[in-house]
């Protein structure tokens, strides 16, 4: 038996992306790893982020990022970036700027935020025209991974982003990253160029990527 195939999104799910940007899904959550049946019921809902949110986002960025690169970038670059930039300062900024953009996913019963997605205006070394947006973030905690919840925070970004007159779409991705890659590629995107990234201090080469709106 394949546990880790066992797929939350097999079960019954909603999609409602309505125009106030709110979604929700029930799953069936397995926790794939883990032998035996471990399952408990979670319904997971997507929301717009605003201010007061900041503490929120700086614990699930902080999370889902050490638990994305424990093993694949220096761990001391890892605490550096987070202490540096997975902020309630950082956020609650970004939260103030009308031109960025932050959803947050939560896990009932308890409101706990397992996911979230930021956009915000292109700063990446390719060159870039008016009716560009970035997705700067999109990061969904492990257990959550082939759930649909990527794709429910991906498709609130690029209705929001289509709703304000975006035509592009671009994002950053480290080049080791197969998983995220591969999300992407899936859903439209291509390589456009390449940036260095610093993580806290140590440098990291990443594909530039793109899609139209
Ligand atoms: C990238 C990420 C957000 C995708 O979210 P997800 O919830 O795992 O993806 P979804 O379940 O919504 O995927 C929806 C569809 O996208 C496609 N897809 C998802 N992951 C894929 C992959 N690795 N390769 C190819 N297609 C993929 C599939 O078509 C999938 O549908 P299917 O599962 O029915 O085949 C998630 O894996 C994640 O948070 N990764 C760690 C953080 C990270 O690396 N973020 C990006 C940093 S640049």
């Amino acid at each position: 038996m394949h546990l880790n195939r066992v797929r939350a999104c097999a079960f019954p799910m909603q999609h409602t992306i309505a125009p106030e940007l709110r979604a929700a899904m029930d799953i069936l959550s397995c926790l794939p790893r883990m032998p035996g049946v471990i399952a408990a019921r979670m319904s997971i809902s997507i929301r717009k982020s605003v201010p007061g949110d900041e503490a929120a986002l700086a614990l699930v960025g902080a999370a889902t990022f050490l638990e994305s690169y424990a093993g694949v970038v220096d761990g001391a670059a890892i605490v550096r970036h987070c202490a540096q930039r997975q902020t309630p300062d950082v956020y609650a900024a970004a939260l103030a700027d009308p031109a960025q953009a932050l959803w947050l996913a939560e896990a009932a019963p308890g409101a706990a935020p397992v996911g979230y997605l930021h956009l915000a205006p292109p700063d990446l070394p390719v060159e870039t025209r008016p009716g560009d947006i970035e997705m700067k973030r999109i990061y969904v905690l492990s257990k959550l991974h082939r759930s649909g919840l990527g794709l429910m925070l991906l498709q609130a970004g690029l209705a929001h982003a289509r709703a304000a007159g975006f035509r592009r779409m671009l994002l950053g991705v480290y080049k080791q990253n197969a998983r995220a890659i591969g999300f992407y590629k899936a859903h439209g995107f291509h390589s456009v160029g390449e940036r260095q990234f610093d993580v806290g201090g140590a440098v990291y080469c990443d594909w530039v990527m793109a899609r139209d709106l």
